[in-house]
């Protein structure tokens, strides 16, 4: 019960940093369900985004706009995103895409002026450990699977944008040198290894208190 008490007391915390008007990107995940409730109760008038249909179908259900992220004419820029995370290291590096969600969490978190990571305490980390999501192009799955060697197809529904989820289970030990390599792996659509440069605040909760802490990058 601690954990989703933390999920909760992360996500409510977050939910002050959003001021009237803002576009807001929307994370995805049982910390991002805290943060809706909380967020549709403070009243703002808001413009968001959606990382997943899940959020976005969950932020519709309680009276928060959601905009299209598609298409040259959509909003390109954004204030602020709240999203969690499944590993954050004291370097700012992150682990993502637990459910699936990191190409599109990417894309939101690397158009936003601020990212904030909400997670419960058991989320920080010395060093991040595999496993890394991926999200793989469907076409030439085999030669791309042979190019990484290490790596596991998740039995889940493909992405929006058709992409096979799985993950990345070699050992590691520098996360900026994995995130190299999967970024330039042809058939590599997305990895879940955040740069600590997209992250702007970390805040954790731990029991009752509630933190940001400070990353070392
Ligand atoms: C979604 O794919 C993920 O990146 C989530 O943001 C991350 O796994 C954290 O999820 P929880 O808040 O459910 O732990």
């Amino acid at each position: 019960m601690t954990v989703e008490r933390e999920k909760q007391l992360a996500a409510e915390a977050a939910a002050q940093l959003v001021e009237d008007g803002m576009l807001v990107g929307l994370g995805t995940g049982s910390t991002v369900a805290y943060l809706l409730p909380a967020l549709a109760a403070r009243g703002l008038s808001l413009r968001c985004v959606a990382s997943s249909p899940a959020t976005e179908r969950a932020a519709r259900e309680l009276g928060i706009k959601v905009e299209s992220f598609r298409g040259p004419g959509s909003v390109s820029r954004l204030d602020i995103t709240i999203d969690g995370a499944d590993q954050v290291a004291r370097s700012g590096w992150l682990v993502k895409g637990g459910g699936g969600a990191h190409t599109r969490e990417k894309a939101i978190a690397a158009a936003t002026d601020r990212f904030v990571v909400i997670v419960s305490s058991n989320k920080l980390v010395e060093t991040l450990t595999p496993p890394v999501p991926l999200e793989l192009l469907k076409f030439g799955l085999a030669a791309t699977l042979q190019r990484l060697d290490t790596v596991m197809l998740r039995d889940v529904s493909p992405s929006p944008e058709g992409g096979v989820i799985a993950d990345f289970t070699g050992p590691f030990e520098d996360p900026e040198v994995l995130a190299a390599r999967l970024s330039s792996t042809v058939g590599v659509v997305e990895h879940g290894l955040f740069a600590p440069d997209l992250v702007s605040d970390v805040v954790v909760a731990r029991g009752e208190e509630v933190e940001r802490i400070a990353l070392t990058a």
